[in-house]
């Protein structure tokens, strides 16, 4: 597959970078997440990797007492939980920063709780789990979601697409083994409704194509950029039964 042009990148951030997630995920799943964690300290360190614009970051803001590192490689959206940080009066809890993750600048065994919505995968599942229990304190909790397979022989478009972004994507129980061979014990796991792709994801994405498809009317090859962009929606319309996200809520061991 050819490599993304920068007028592809350009249009793809244009979408992405309104949304209020930049993946699946929603408040309800979060909480249940959070739950599965069990006693937590009452104001626990966190630090949430690759944030995105920090859909999940203000869940944390709001569901605990903690105070918080939000880091994101991509400084536009760094940028915008900045601003959302400063209207909801969180400076003094939420520190947005720009990095990473492969290389934090960040004490270890620091922090009680490490939460990832869709992110780990960029390192690799296995290299993030080693990352994670440095930073965690004995005790602490890693809760990340991933896409995961459910069903074998996907039809064409639907491999094509996570060959591409997710070549080594497995089963559950895929995540589960590579777990069993880490420093982590796994507290609960759960699969997000289909409801968590759409509320805060792929509504708003189609809204937004919508929009810039009316801004770049006599632009065809932006007007081509969005209709790649809208295949994904499309496709999970058609197949989602072939995949999932799947929430896991780890415990780091103590020594
Ligand atoms: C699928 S998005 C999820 C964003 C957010 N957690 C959410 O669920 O809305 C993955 C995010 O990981 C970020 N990311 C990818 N590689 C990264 C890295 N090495 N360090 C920090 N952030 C990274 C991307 O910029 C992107 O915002």
């Amino acid at each position: 597959m050819s490599e993304p042009t920068p007028r592809f990148w350009q249009i793809f951030f244009e979408v992405f970078e309104s949304l209020p997630r930049q993946g699946p995920g929603n408040r309800a799943c979060f909480a249940k997440a959070l739950a599965l964690c069990g006693g937590l300290p009452p104001s626990p360190m966190v630090l949430d990797l690759g944030c995105g614009v920090g859909g999940q970051t203000v869940h944390l803001a709001e569901l605990t007492s903690g105070s918080i590192v939000a880091v994101d490689s991509h400084a536009p959206s760094i940028g915008r939980l900045r601003a959302a940080v400063i209207s909801r009066g969180l400076e003094q809890r939420v520190i947005p920063v720009v990095g990473d993750m492969a290389g934090l600048d960040q004490p270890p065994a620091s922090f009680d709780l490490i939460w990832s919505e869709g992110a780990l995968y960029n390192l690799g599942l296995e290299k993030a789990l080693g990352l994670c229990h440095g930073l965690l304190r004995p005790g602490g909790r890693l809760v990340f979601t991933d896409a995961v397979w459910r069903k074998d022989n996907p039809p064409p478009e639907v491999k094509a697409s996570f060959d591409a972004d997710y070549p080594g994507m497995g089963r559950v129980a895929d995540v589960l083994a590579t777990i069993g061979r880490s420093r982590f014990s796994v507290m609960g796991h759960f699969t997000l409704p289909d409801e968590a792709w759409w509320d805060d994801f792929y509504t708003p994405m189609e809204i937004r194509i919508e929009e810039l498809r009316g801004k770049y009317s006599a632009d065809s090859e932006a007007l081509a950029v969005l209709d790649q962009i809208a295949q994904e929606p499309t496709m999970h319309r058609r197949h989602s039964d072939y995949y999932a996200y799947e929430f896991f809520v780890l415990l780091r061991a103590g020594e």
